[in-house]
């Protein structure tokens, strides 16, 4: 009789173990388990000058989630900057600032906005076709290794890669998260291969600002 409860005992032992076991690794595959090890991850926001217009440039911003575990969720992130200068936004595409500021001084055609620190949120789904660009429009939600763009025509700005100055102090912002950016930092013109890949086209100039969780 002895042997026969013993081994129950053992029985049991081993399966609370398991019980333990499985209760530990479905904790440890929630998210927030995860936050220790997501600190190496970042949320890199890339700037491309694309074409040179009469008073500035046409850019494309992309915002990369390079946190294996946070997602930005609804309503989404909020990417704010201070102009170095004068500069403006004649137009955007698949994004929108969230005021116009004060645009008195232009007659005529009105820029998008005036503001010196314009906050930028991305746009809904159901935008027309015709107003979006690619990797626009999820109402700011970003999933891990997911990316986001958004194209603007920023005027009163340089037109050369050398009289061009880079907005400073961004800002990121996402439900329930800040994060803190660095400076921007110019790195090699960013390559794009066309859909068939039979040509290789370049940015005229690129910065990045790596933004963390804070
Ligand atoms: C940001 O994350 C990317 C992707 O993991 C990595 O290549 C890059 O080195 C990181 N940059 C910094 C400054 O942490
Ligand atoms: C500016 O343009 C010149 C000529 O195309 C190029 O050699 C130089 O690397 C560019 N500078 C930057 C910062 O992109």
């Amino acid at each position: 009789m002895e042997s026969v409860f013993s081994s129950i005992n053992k029985f049991s032992g081993f399966t609370l173990l398991f019980v333990f076991l499985l209760s530990c690794s479905s904790t440890f595959t929630s998210t927030e388990a995860y936050d220790a090890v997501d600190t190496g991850g970042n949320i890199t926001i890339k700037w491309d000058v694309m074409s040179w217009t009469p008073d500035g440039y046409v850019g494309v911003v992309t915002i990369y989630n390079f946190q294996k575990h946070h997602q930005i969720k609804a309503p989404g992130w909020r990417l704010g900057w201070t102009w170095a200068k004068k500069e403006i936004i004649w137009s955007m595409v698949g994004s929108q600032t969230t005021e116009q500021g004060d645009c008195s001084r232009f007659k005529g055609n009105i820029p998008h906005s005036c503001n010196k620190d314009p906050t930028v949120v991305d746009l809904s789904p159901k935008t027309p076709f015709n107003q979006q660009i690619s990797n626009c429009c999820r109402g700011g939600v970003l999933k891990p290794w997911d990316a986001s763009s958004f194209q603007l025509s920023v005027g009163a700005a340089g037109t050369t890669n050398k009289t061009v100055r880079m907005p400073k102090h961004f800002t990121l912002n996402a439900p329930g998260n800040a994060y803190t950016c660095g400076p921007p930092q110019i790195v090699q013109p960013t390559k794009f291969i066309t859909q068939h890949k039979k040509r290789v086209t370049r940015a005229l100039m690129t910065w990045i600002v790596i933004c963390k969780y804070s």
